[in-house]
């Protein structure tokens, strides 16, 4: 029999069975000598791609029946009024099917990129959500009453007016620095959290990375290097990085760095609105006021700092054009990555 009617068959089988019937029809294909154990014993004879083809759809059948034999002793379990007396567990007996997972895409990204400093020798840290106003700002050379607080307005605990949810992994760096002494090259990824409302690319809770170096004469070239060395790696091509003059109150001279545009080669495109360049993240060198916070040497050492915005360089690297479909959780979505 040709394999397609082999699955018409069995699927037409397995409509409308009960509990017993579905039993038998598994063993029937799926017992030692079943119909599709004979299938795949014989695959070894036809080519990779037929292989492969014919192994997803087994797997497949294998899982579907499995469902309706959970789903048959599921009902089965429900109705039964003895025990259903006694508080019993109503998944008794049920199998489970392997169904494979993936990660999401964000923790994927998270992943990926936090493989790539870890090759570079930085150590990957955390640090916790809710933060203290020194941590997130203060210490951050954020001084009360300054007008960039504006951009990160956040979320506060009712009761505690000194906690809040961290608006960037930044706090991170002094974390870390009050840890260590130097010399320390460390990443901190995390999720943050901003009074935003959610559109197309914004949403009020997002995740950053942190990155933080600092020793003796470092300087804005291993920056560059680090970036350039990370961009390349992330996006497997040599893309070229461009950095913009900004301002961070935590970094001087501050810079963001745009990447050439992957989708069109720097051409110009609708996603890099025809300018030929996207931006990916904020960054400089390690502000002495930060150095003094945490007590470090400013005059001996130096470092520079940098905050990637994992949604946005996720977007960029899988072509997503909405930073809402990460949070949906909708599965034909997530199966994707
Ligand atoms: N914390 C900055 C932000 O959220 C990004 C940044 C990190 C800039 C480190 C410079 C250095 O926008």
């Amino acid at each position: 029999m040709k394999n397609n009617l082999i699955f018409d068959n069995f699927y037409n089988k397995i409509n409308d069975c009960d509990f017993t019937e579905l039993k038998k029809i598994q063993k029937e294909y799926f017992g030692k000598n079943g119909i599709f154990i004979q299938i795949l014993k014989s695959l070894h004879n036809y080519n990779d791609d037929y292989k492969k083809d014919i192994g997803s759809k087994i797997n497949k059948a294998k899982n579907d029946i499995l469902v309706k034999i959970n789903k048959e002793q599921y009902n089965k379990n429900c109705t039964n009024v003895e025990k259903n007396k006694n508080n019993f567990d109503c998944s008794e007996g049920l199998f489970f099917p392997f169904v494979n997972g993936n990660f999401h895409p964000i923790s994927k990204t998270i992943y990926d990129i936090s493989s790539i400093f870890k090759s570079f020798g930085f150590l990957v840290s955390d640090g916790p959500e809710l933060e203290t106003d020194w941590y997130n700002f203060e210490s951050l050379n954020i001084p009360k009453n300054h007008s960039v607080r504006d951009l990160h307005d956040t979320f506060y605990i009712d009761g505690y007016v000194d906690l809040l949810l961290r608006t960037h992994t930044s706090p991170g760096q002094i974390h870390i620095m009050e840890k260590h002494k130097p010399p320390i090259k460390a990443i901190i990824p995390g999720k943050v959290y901003r009074n935003e409302s959610s559109d197309s690319s914004h949403s009020s809770m997002f995740h950053q990375i942190e990155g933080i170096e600092v020793d003796e004469n470092i300087t804005f070239l291993d920056l560059k290097n680090v970036l350039f060395e990370f961009v390349h790696a992330f996006f497997s091509r040599n893309l070229k990085l461009r950095f913009r003059p900004s301002y961070f109150q935590f970094t001087e001279p501050s810079t963001e760095v745009d990447i050439q545009c992957n989708f069109c080669n720097g051409n110009g495109c609708k996603i890099c609105k025809n300018s030929g360049w996207i931006e990916i993240l904020g960054c400089g060198m390690v502000h002495p006021n930060v150095l003094k916070s945490v007590n470090y040497d400013k005059e001996k050492y130096t470092g520079y700092a940098f905050g990637i915005g994992v949604e946005r360089i996720t977007m960029l690297k899988y072509d997503v054009s909405d930073v809402r479909l990460f949070y949906e959780n909708d599965l034909r979505f997530l199966k994707q990555f």
